[in-house]
């Protein structure tokens, strides 16, 4: 089964993913955590994104769009799956996407955009396992409850970048909501503040009736 999670910055997909990737055994590819671990590495493509991440703008597609095609090759992607997040992001990648892959499920997070730029602004992630976290639940602890690790903030969660990346939201993907409705493969979800495990079994609930 390959999966497509779609959603506005912070509505959950990177915490809903986990929890997808884990009960149905396949890998997790976000783009957004290639992008990261490349600016870590200094690597010529982290140069390049780091360029468009900070400003939060989008990588520029045929960048983007290779990275995906490279990684869905490998292996791991052939067996049960995979799910992608935060990826596609415009209609070109989408479109791009069509060339070499073949979708089942779209799951798509509504949120409220009032309640995104609090959840980002005050989010820590762990440097070893990237659990996110939100500050005002850690009680002053910098490290991470699950492995230990150290928290940071990432360099796009504060409110000018947060701001900028709701707005390319908007323009340039929540139009793939629609894109997707019309092959009809679009599962709609509402997210809200209550716990992840809520959404997460709406979500399979779902995705257990095309297993089987
Ligand atoms: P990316 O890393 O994909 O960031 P994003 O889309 O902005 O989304 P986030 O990762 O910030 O949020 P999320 O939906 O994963 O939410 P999370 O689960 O963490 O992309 C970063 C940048 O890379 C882009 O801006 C762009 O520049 C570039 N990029 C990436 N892909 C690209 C592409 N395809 N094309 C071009 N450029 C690309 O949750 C958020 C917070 O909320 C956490 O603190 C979490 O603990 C909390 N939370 C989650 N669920 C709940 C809940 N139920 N209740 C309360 N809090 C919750
Ligand atoms: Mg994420």
């Amino acid at each position: 089964m390959n999966i497509i999670l779609l959603g506005a910055p912070g509505a959950g997909k990177g915490t809903q993913a986990t929890k997808i990737a884990d009960k149905y055994g396949m890998p997790h590819i976000s783009t957004g955590d290639i992008f990261r671990a490349n600016i870590k590495n200094q690597t010529e493509i982290g140069l390049l994104a780091k360029s468009y991440i900070d400003k939060g703008q989008l990588v520029p597609d045929a960048v983007t769009c290779k990275i995906v095609e490279n990684r869905l090759a490998e292996d791991d992607c052939k067996q049960k799956g995979y799910l992608l997040d935060g990826f596609p992001r415009t209609i070109a990648q989408a479109e791009e996407l069509d060339k070499f892959a073949k979708i089942d499920a779209v799951v798509n997070i509504n949120i409220d955009f009032s309640l995104l730029m609090n959840r980002l602004c005050g989010r820590r992630v762990c440097k070893d396992c990237g659990e996110s976290f939100h500050v005002s639940t850690l009680n002053g602890a910098t490290t991470c409850s699950r492995c230990g690790g150290e928290l940071y903030q990432r360099k796009d969660d504060n409110p000018e970048t947060v701001q900028s990346r709701l707005d390319v939201y908007t323009e340039q993907t929540a139009p793939l909501i629609d894109y997707y409705t019309k092959k009809g493969i679009i599962l709609n979800f509402v997210g809200t503040d209550d716990p992840p495990q809520v959404l997460f079994g709406e979500i399979a609930a779902e995705l257990d009736k095309l297993v089987k």
